[in-house]
């Protein structure tokens, strides 16, 4: 389940994990390896509740000469994503009428990361998980929200810091 590779930003439901029907694989499919399985909402805020945290420990590491920028930009940015995760949860769980089921990564291989390069990631991993929800302008609406927030911070941690 990697989250952390720039080129193949996929994530697995559990159910779905190991699942592969060998029987239709032909050249036309991809291979089991490379397969993609469907995302759920409940994986894509685990992810984001765990890019909150991450977000939180790297603005509590922020240290030198002219890291305040660093530091409120991703105050403000951890903020925000609290904020989506719980307009995006409760409308969905709403719309839908079922509950969330969480499956959370521990994020402790994000923290190396320069939180510029990490907040380019999260806004590519967002805009590629927006995709899946086409049909419900309400829940994109929620996730421009996001990524209006994270391509601010991204602006501030690039050109301010
Ligand atoms: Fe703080």
């Amino acid at each position: 389940m990697g989250l952390n590779t720039d080129d193949d930003v996929q994530y697995r439901t559990l159910s779905n994990v190991g699942k592969t029907n060998y029987y239709f694989n032909s050249i036309d499919q991809p291979s089991p390896k490379t397969q993609k399985t469907e995302s759920t909402m409940g994986e894509f805020i685990s992810y984001l509740m765990v890019c909150r945290n991450v977000l939180h420990a790297m603005h509590l590491k922020t240290t030198g000469v002219s890291s305040y920028a660093t530091h409120k930009a991703l105050n403000e940015l951890y903020d925000s994503i609290a904020e989506s995760i719980d307009e995006i949860s409760e409308a969905y769980q709403g719309y839908y009428g079922e509950l969330l089921t969480f499956n959370f990564e521990t994020g402790n291989e994000y923290l190396s990361m320069k939180p510029v390069d990490y907040v380019a990631q999260i806004l590519k991993h967002v805009e590629e998980c927006k995709t899946k929800y086409n049909s419900n302008s309400m829940i994109v609406n929620e996730i421009d929200v996001l990524i209006k927030n994270l391509s601010s911070a991204h602006y501030k941690l690039k050109f301010l810091s």
